[in-house]
Parts: structure tokens; sequence; C-alpha cells
């Protein structure tokens, strides 16, 4: 099991109500530079033939959802309070891992709606098996459609949805739960499409700052950004306008790091804890390691100081 996956006991519930307020369920994010408006979106769902891409492992292949819903591996998932549909969901799905052979744990894959709104979200995540959350691919069967998200409008989830088993146990956040799915793709790593976030060049493969940047990118990478580089949007900028190691002490940030409501306690808090069996002692020291070293590394940003 990743750390990824142990990370969050208690925030799902947090994170679930802070969304359910004011973002629209399920695909609330566009692309993070492909712009807002998603021009004239290619609506799969309502061809009558939709089709899933899976462009991953240098390979592409595109599945039926008759193809899908008859593998051996299909199976029906219970869903409690479904973040597409807000009540209580039955889907034939299949386990995702399924459909991502060759793709490794580091790797980032990228789930693309018919109406143009992307997810990105870490493979670690989406292979796990076990008792951790675990992620399905939802079908929407072709002679039983699901019912429409809305009132007024015949939209469903369909034809594909991720959907997840045991949330709560991998800190899965309703933009992790894209709807109307019609294609999954690998993206290249973070450092290659945000540059800004890679630490100096000129540091040795084996630098701890190297490792430290790597446990940002599985751990941290998902809710933050760092000098502006990143998709996420949940935390602060943890380098700009002022990186944490410049206002925390070493003992607070270690702290905050593994327990965040020891140091500043509320109810909405939203940052999950990072146990030492998620986040080895080691791998927190290179990763304060790495948070130090872009202290000296920002982004020009218009701020007075
Ligand atoms: C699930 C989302 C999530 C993940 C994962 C996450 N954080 Fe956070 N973090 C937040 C949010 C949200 C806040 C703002 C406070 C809150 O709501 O808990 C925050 C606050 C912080 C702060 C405090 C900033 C300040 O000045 O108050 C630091 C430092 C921080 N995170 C570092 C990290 C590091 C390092 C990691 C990776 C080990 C990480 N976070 C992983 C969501 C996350």
């Amino acid at each position: 099991m990743t750390p990824t996956v142990l990370l969050a006991r208690c925030f799902a519930g947090a994170v679930v109500a802070a969304f359910a307020a004011g973002a629209p369920a399920g695909n609330p994010q566009p692309a993070a530079g492909s712009g807002n408006a998603p021009a004239s979106p290619p609506s799969l769902a309502s061809t009558g033939n939709p089709e899933l891409t899976v462009s991953v492992g240098g390979r592409m292949s595109t599945f039926a959802p008759a193809a899908l819903l008859a593998m051996p591996a299909a199976t029906t998932v219970t869903i409690a309070n479904d973040v597409a549909y807000k009540r209580n969901m039955t889907f034939r799905a299949i386990p995702l891992a399924l459909l991502l052979g060759g793709v490794g744990p580091d790797e980032t894959l990228r789930f693309v709606a018919s109406d143009g709104f992307v997810a990105t979200l870490p493979a670690a995540l989406l292979l796990a098996r076990g008792d951790g959350a675990v992620a399905y691919l939802a079908i929407e069967p072709p002679d039983a459609p699901w019912p429409p998200l809305k009132a007024g409008d015949p939209s469903t989830a369909g034809p594909f949805y991720l959907v997840w088993v045991r949330p709560e146990r991998g800190g899965i956040s309703p933009e992790q739960w894209p709807y109307q799915v019609v294609k999954i793709e690998s993206v290249p790593p973070l450092a290659r499409r945000f540059p800004m976030v890679a630490p100096a060049p000129s540091l040795s493969a084996r630098d701890p700052i190297r490792h430290g940047f790597a446990v940002y990118e599985k751990n941290c990478s998902v809710c933050h950004t760092i000098n502006l580089g990143g998709e996420a949007s949940i935390g602060p900028d943890l380098n700009v306008p002022y990186n944490p190691t410049e206002y925390l002490r070493v003992d607070a940030l270690r702290r905050l790091i593994r327990d965040p409501q020891t140091l500043r306690r509320w109810p909405s808090a939203k940052m999950p804890a990072f146990p030492p069996d998620a986040l080895s002692d080691r791998d927190l020291t290179d990763l304060l390691a790495y948070l130090h070293h872009m202290a000296d590394r920002k982004v020009q940003v218009p701020i007075a100081k």
C-alpha cells in the first residue's frame, strides 16, 4: 500500500462537506492551462455510441461499454452518498487497475470528460487494491441508462464514471470522482509539466532534496502547488509568497505535517495527517530539505514584503 493511500484517515468527510457547499459535484476543475471553456464539447455521452479511450503505457485502446460489462471482473459496487448523484447508488463496474496495465505508481493519469473537464490523479491511488480506497470504473449499461444528474437535463454520469470504494481510507476528495469520462491518458511527470516545481538541476541524482521532491510529488501535490506550479487548488501554495520554512520552526513544521491539528486546530481544517506509517522520518526530513531548498528558487510574485 502506498503512503498516499494511507494518508487521510479522517479528512474525507471534511473535504466532502467543504466541497458540497460550493462546487458543482464531480467535475469542478477544468484542466490547468487548457482554458476554462472547452470549445464545442464532443458530447459523446449523447451519441448513443460511447467509447472509452485509454492511452497509457505507450498504447492506445478503446472500449465499448458492452465489452467492459462483459469482462469477468465486472461487478456491482454500492456507493453510499455518491458524489455525482448525492445519494446512495449501485453501479456495474470493473476495478480500474485492470485497464492500467503497464502504468507505474509514479505516473499521473488524466481523466477527460465529454464536456472537456479534466481530473488529474496520481496512478498510485488508482492502482491500489486491497482494503484501502479502491478505484472502480462504473459503466453505464447501454440498455439500462443511469438516471439524469439534474432535472430537466437528460445527461447522466455516463458513459463512464470513476467511483471509489472506501474513499475515506485514501483521502479521496469529490474532485477525484470524474464523471462522463470518455478518455483516460497518462501525462508526463509534474516537473516536466511545471518546471518551476523542480529542485536545482545541479543537484546530484542521489541528493536527499531530490528524494524530498519525490515525496512532495506523491503526497502533497494532490492538494498544494509549490512555486505556483501544479494543478491542485485545495491547499495554499507552499513557496509563494512565503515558504512554510520561512515562518515555521522546523519542529512546528514537522508537527504540522505529522498531524496538522496538533499545531492549529479548527473544525473545517482539511489537511490530513501523515503518520510515520504513511511518511517515514527520513521522508519527512528530505521533504523539509526540499521545501527549504525551494525557498531560494522562488518565482517572482507581485507581493509586498
Ligand atoms: C488532501 C489535501 C492536502 C494534502 C494531501 C496536503 N495538504 Fe497541506 N494543507 C491542505 C489544506 C487544505 C491546508 C490549509 C489548512 C487546512 O485546511 O487544513 C493545508 C495547509 C498546509 C500547510 C500550512 C500552511 C500555512 O501557512 O497555514 C503546510 C505547511 C502544508 N499544508 C504542507 C503540506 C505538505 C508538506 C504536504 C505533503 C506531505 C501536504 N501539505 C499535504 C491540504 C492538504
